[in-house]
């Protein structure tokens, strides 16, 4: 699928206009506790939310494959990093406090590679650091898919919302705003793999595996 970044923004920049609050994803992401320093806009458009990020403060990277919403996202912010990737085999050699994925991303990648994107977003997580991600429910990748991709990466679900000014999730919900972090264990796992390049034991998460082959697909 091939977007149209400023027709994509006017439809945000005219709702803002309208008084509505368009920043709930920017809003979340800087309440979350700790507040992270770091983001990495995974599938980040035209930058919007990452853009606000930054106006707060944050320090923030933003990936997407489309061309169009970066050249949208390069105008409005032409300070800021922007870089065109594919998800599902992004390896930046850097890690961030928190890496968002909002406005469906996983719903618009490639039909099975979702496993290959949660993926890489874990590896760009620093330890402690949460995996944000806002997605709708009615459609055929659902929030129990997205939990064992986590848990494959290494990560466990910490929270989970039906809007991004964190509203209850009920069985009615349409939406979802889940945050996952990296468990302890795998916290250590990944730090002596670090150190001393060594196979990973056999319980450990495909993740891992990717890690040492250097193929985000192995
Ligand atoms: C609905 S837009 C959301 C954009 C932005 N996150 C927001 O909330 O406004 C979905 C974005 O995901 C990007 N995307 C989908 N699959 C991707 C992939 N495999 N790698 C990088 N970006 C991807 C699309 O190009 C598109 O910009």
């Amino acid at each position: 699928m091939s977007w149209h970044g400023d027709s994509y923004q006017k439809h945000f920049d005219d709702q803002a206009a309208a008084g509505v609050d368009v920043h709930g994803e920017a809003s979340f992401v800087v309440g979350l506790d700790p507040a992270p320093r770091s983001v990495l806009d995974a599938g980040c458009g035209t930058g919007r939310v990452a853009i606000e990020l930054a106006r707060r403060g944050v320090r923030v990277t933003g990936v997407d494959v489309d061309q169009s919403m970066l050249d949208t996202a390069r105008r409005r912010a032409p300070h800021l990093d922007w870089i065109r990737a594919d998800l599902s085999q992004l390896d930046l050699g850097r890690q961030f406090d928190a890496v968002v994925m909002a406005g469906n991303v996983l719903l618009f990648t490639r039909p099975g590679t979702e496993a290959s994107v949660v993926r890489a977003c874990a590896r760009h997580l620093a330890p402690g650091g949460a995996l944000v991600a806002g997605f709708q429910l009615d459609r055929d990748y659902g929030v129990d898919a997205y939990d064992a991709h986590c848990a494959a990466a290494g990560l466990t679900l910490a929270q989970r919302w039906s809007t991004w000014d964190r509203q209850p999730l009920d069985p009615s919900a349409a939406y979802a705003v889940s945050v996952h972090r990296r468990t302890a264990a795998d916290q250590s796992y990944f730090s002596t793999l670090t150190r001393s390049g060594s196979k990973p034991a056999a319980n450990s998460a495909a993740c891992a595996a990717s890690t040492i082959s250097g193929d985000p697909h192995a």
